[in-house]
C-alpha cells in the first residue's frame, strides 16, 4: 500500500525569547502513514508532540526536513488535513448542524447535499436530537463528538487529532474511543492520533511510535495486532493488550 503521510527528517527548533535560547523540540523524525492507518504518537509531555502535528497541519514549518501528504508537500494548513484539539473546535454562536455544515458550505455544496452530510456526521456520532443545540448545551463528551463530526465533514485525506479525549471523564472517554474506532473503521480514515495515555494509543491504534524525552526521537514503533471491532470489555482481559502496553511502557520509562 501507498505512504500517506511522509515525514523525512524532521526537525524543529524553537527560539525562546525569555530565556534568549534556542529549544530543540523534534531531532529527525522520519515516519511513513500508509492510507487507512490509524497511527498514535505517544510520549513525556513536552517531547515535542504537538509541535510534529502543528507541522502535519501546515500550522508551524520544521526547521529541517519535509513532510508530504498524498505526495504533495506541506507548506500551509489545507482541507485534506482536518485537526481536532484537546479544547473543543466548535463555534460557539452556531448549532451542531451549523457547526457540521460549516466545511461543506465553505465548499460551495448546495443545500440538499450539505444537508444531506450533515444528518449522516450527526447520526454517525450519535448527537441525533442535538442538532440544534449550541455548544454550551451540549456535554463535553458530545462537544468533542460534535467537533469530530465537524471535520469529518469536510472529507479529509488524514484525520489529526491531538488529545482529543483529555477533558473528557474517565468513562465518557472509554466510549468515545470505542466511537472513535468504530467510526474511523467504518470510513476508513487515515489518522494520526497525539496522547500521552499508552493505554488509549494501543486501544486505538494499528501502530504506535514513541517518543522519547525532548527533543523528541522516536524509541519505539510497534504495530499493534488486536483484532476489531474492539471493545474495552474485551481488551481489559487479553494478555496481547497488557503485552503491548507493557513494552511501550519499558520503551518510555527506560525501565526493563
Ligand atoms: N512556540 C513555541 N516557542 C518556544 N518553545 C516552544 C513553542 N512551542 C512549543 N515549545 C517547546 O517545545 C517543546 C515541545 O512542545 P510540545 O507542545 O510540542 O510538546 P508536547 O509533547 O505536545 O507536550 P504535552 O504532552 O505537554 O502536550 C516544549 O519544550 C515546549 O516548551
Ligand atoms: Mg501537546
Amino acid at each position: 500500500m501507498t505512504d500517506l503521510l511522509v515525514a523525512s527528517g524532521v526537525s524543529k527548533t524553537y527560539f525562546d525569547t525569555v530565556a534568549n535560547d534556542n529549544v530543540v523540540a523534534l531531532d529527525g523524525i522520519s515516519l511513513s502513514i500508509r492510507a487507512h492507518q490509524f497511527v498514535s504518537v505517544i510520549g513525556p509531555s513536552g517531547c515535542g508532540k504537538s509541535t510534529f502535528l502543528r507541522l502535519v497541519a501546515g500550522l508551524d514549518r520544521p526547521t529541517a526536513g519535509e513532510i508530504t501528504v498524498s505526495g504533495r508537500k506541506v507548506t500551509g494548513p489545507g482541507a485534506d488535513r482536518g485537526m481536532v484539539f484537546q479544547e473543543y473546535a466548535l463555534l460557539p454562536w452556531k448549532t451542531t448542524a451549523a457547526n457540521i455544515e460549516f466545511g461543506p458550505r465553505l465548499k460551495g455544496l448546495p443545500a440538499a447535499e450539505r444537508a444531506a452530510i450533515t444528518q449522516r456526521f450527526v447520526e454517525l456520532v450519535g448527537l441525533k436530537g442535538f442538532e440544534n443545540k449550541y455548544p454550551h448545551q451540549l456535554s463535553g463528551g458530545m462537544r468533542q463528538r460534535a467537533a469530530v463530526a465537524r471535520v469529518l465533514a469536510n472529507n479529509p485525506t488524514v484525520l489529526l487529532m491531538d488529545e482529543p479525549f483529555a477533558a473528557v471523564d474517565a468513562m465518557t472517554r472509554q466510549r468515545l474511543q470505542e466511537e472513535l474506532t468504530a467510526i474511523t473503521a467504518h470510513e476508513r480514515t487515515t489518522v494520526l492520533f497525539i496522547t500521552h495515555a499508552i493505554e488509549e494509543a494501543v486501544f486505538l491504534s494499528d501502530r504506535v511510535v514513541a517518543l522519547s524525552g525532548r527533543p523528541g526521537r522516536i524509541v519505539a514503533d510497534l504495530e499493534i495486532d488486536l483484532p476489531r471491532p474492539r471493545r474495552w470489555d474485551d481488551m481489559a482481559n487479553d494478555p496481547r493488550f497488557a503485552a503491548y502496553r507493557d513494552e511501550l511502557t519499558r520503551c518510555i520509562h527506560g525501565k526493563s
